[in-house]
């Protein structure tokens, strides 16, 4: 996330809609001023950090039960998008189920309406995923290959809240993306990850951009160990997770 001064698109309810470094288009939030994604790339980040360094991809690519994915912050739903276009371009050897949480109704809605105008350029394997909700926040897809199923549901409130209505599931990948410590700090807090560490597999694994000590501080206190890892990118690291 950051402030430098790339050119404004067009203005949606949300703030003005802005272009990252791989064309990709994020928006600049209208209270606080942060982007939503980093320079470097909506699209790059989604990919490369959440869904290919966490292990998620390779994780499709092996046969195996339904694979359970917490987004914390859903957004723009790029990382979510990303995670239901993987799924649909591998073989389909599992079905996933995601929860996205998101704490603004307004953005849970024009995601699920399938027409947000940060979409533009998404190829339909990306959008297949916010085009498949009807009315409400629930969404199904079938895999084009096999009997394998997607299924999102997007869980609109405060995550410290909602998350403790999912008693049955057993995360395998958590996409830790919330606003920074500094603006959004309940959501990085040893409090928060230890409710989070509560509903993850035992070989679970969470992906940040966030590097800062307070974060790791915050993981360890709430169960989980840490490890900075290399970035293809300018950004020069990232943090995997996985509980103690
Ligand atoms: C950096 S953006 C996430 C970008 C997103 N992951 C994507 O792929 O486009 C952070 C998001 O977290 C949401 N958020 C902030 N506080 C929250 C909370 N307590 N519970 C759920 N979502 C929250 C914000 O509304 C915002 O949409």
């Amino acid at each position: 996330m950051t402030t430098l001064e790339p050119k404004i698109l067009e203005m949606t309810e949300f703030g003005p809609l802005v272009e990252t470094d791989d064309g990709s288009l994020t928006i600049r939030h209208s209270g606080h001023g942060q982007d939503f994604h980093s320079t470097e790339g909506a699209m790059y980040e989604a990919r490369e950090l959440y869904v290919v360094a966490s292990g998620y991809l390779d994780a499709l690519c092996v046969g195996g039960e339904t694979l359970h994915v917490l987004d914390v912050g859903m957004g723009l739903a790029y990382n979510a998008a990303a995670s239901v276009a993987a799924w649909l371009e591998s073989d389909g050897k599992r079905s996933v189920s995601m929860v996205s949480l998101e704490i603004d109704p307004r953005l849970a809605s024009v995601v699920a309406g399938g027409g947000a105008p940060w979409f533009k350029g998404w190829r339909d394997a990306w959008l297949a995923g916010p085009r498949a909700f009807g009315e409400g926040f629930t969404a199904r897809l079938q895999h084009p290959k096999s009997a394998a199923v997607c299924d999102w549901v997007i869980l609109v409130g405060d995550g410290t809240k909602t998350l403790k209505s999912v008693t049955q599931t057993r995360f395998d990948f958590v996409w830790q993306d919330p606003f920074t410590p500094q603006l959004n700090p309940g959501m990085w807090s040893s409090e928060w990850f230890s409710l989070v560490r509560r509903v993850v597999s035992e070989g679970a694994v969470l992906m940040t951009y966030s590097v800062s000590r307070v974060v790791k501080d915050a993981l360890e206190s709430g169960g989980w160990s840490q490890q900075k890892i290399k970035t293809p990118g300018r950004k020069r690291h990232w943090l995997r997770a996985m509980p103690r």
